[in-house]
């Protein structure tokens, strides 16, 4: 996208200027963070002069089944859907990594929390993206002193705006005490996940991730990395309940997700993780994702969706 080009978004059933998109102060989800969202990834491939959005239909199919949760059913099909991002992706035209959020929301201003006494609306923004957490330095993640979210109190699968209180707290406590993220654990004291991020661990040359009753986001990312640590490097995933001892004698670990990527951490609570260095199998895991997400490896093309940022020339 050239300099002062216009930025468009999808707001309310048109393509707007970013500029135009409003919301009053008394829209609802404003109020009670009665929305649920996404987090898309597309991928620039220079030589193709296309970005290639990676398992668009996955997340699409996962905010419609959340809307059932929490009664935010968008009036658009997944189909639909898909093209508005397909269409966005060609008005804005960035040759960047880009980030894409939609955004199905309580958009009406009724003060009474009830999620049935409100409309529900989809936006959809665009935005360029690099790396949300480091890739290769090494993380140093604590443990963090808040407790995840459990499903009886706001579902963490439903990926419900409101629960990213949650994850605020714990990452921004982290931070302030100098680590880059944290592992939060359920209230029975097991290992969940990040802030925003699914946890591996790598032990006796098989991965273990936790369970997905451990109130967690069920990611695509992590789907993904037990699909291709099986079929590219013959590994199984033990997906079970995580004791948080475990983190410490790990031989590997790694955070997975749509920003996160393969994120490696070298460091739980300031113990090394193995011998301190990135381990050999989160760095194949981590090149093999970028060849998946690029569309780089064919047995994968079907989780990419590539939106050429030109018309073919005739
Ligand atoms: C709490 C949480 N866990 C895990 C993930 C990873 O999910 P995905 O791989 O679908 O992006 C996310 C989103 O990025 C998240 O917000």
């Amino acid at each position: 996208m050239a300099e002062n080009q216009t930025e468009y978004v999808y707001f309310e059933g048109n393509y707007v200027p970013f500029d135009d998109a409003k919301i009053s102060i008394k829209t609802h989800s404003f109020l009670y963070g009665t929305s649920i969202f996404e987090g898309i990834r597309g991928y620039y491939v220079p030589e193709k002069k296309s970005v290639s959005i990676f398992r668009m239909r996955e997340h699409y199919d996962r905010i419609i089944a959340n809307g059932k949760v929490c009664h935010l059913t968008p009036s658009q099909s997944a189909e639909e859907l898909e093209q508005i991002t397909k269409d966005l992706i060609q008005k804005n035209g960035w040759e960047k990594d880009t980030y894409i959020r939609p955004t199905i929301y309580k958009s009406g201003i009724n003060i009474t929390p009830r999620l049935d006494h409100n409309v529900t609306e989809i936006c959809i923004w665009t935005q360029p993206l690099g790396e949300y957490l480091a890739l290769d330095k090494g993380l140093n993640i604590c443990v963090s002193s808040w407790r995840r979210l459990a499903d009886n109190v706001i579902p963490p699968r439903a990926k419900a705006a409101g629960a990213y209180m949650n994850s605020a707290l714990i990452v921004t406590d982290a931070r302030a005490m100098g680590f880059d993220d944290a592992v939060v654990l359920t209230e029975s004291g097991h290992v969940s996940e990040g802030s925003a991020m699914n946890l591996f661990l790598v032990k006796n040359g098989k991965l273990v991730t936790p369970a997905t009753t451990e109130n967690i986001l069920e990611g695509i990312t992590r789907d993904s990395i037990i699909t291709i640590a099986k079929n590219e490097l013959g590994l199984e995933t033990e997906e079970r309940v995580v004791d948080r001892t475990e983190l410490y004698t790990a031989d590997e670990a790694f955070f997975t997700g749509t920003g996160a990527q393969v994120s490696p951490i070298t460091q739980f609570d300031n113990r090394p993780v193995g011998d301190g260095n990135i381990g050999p199998i989160a760095k194949k895991l981590q090149d093999l994702y970028f060849q998946v997400v690029k569309n780089k490896l064919p047995q994968y093309s079907h989780w990419c969706t590539e939106v050429a940022l030109e018309p073919a020339k005739a």
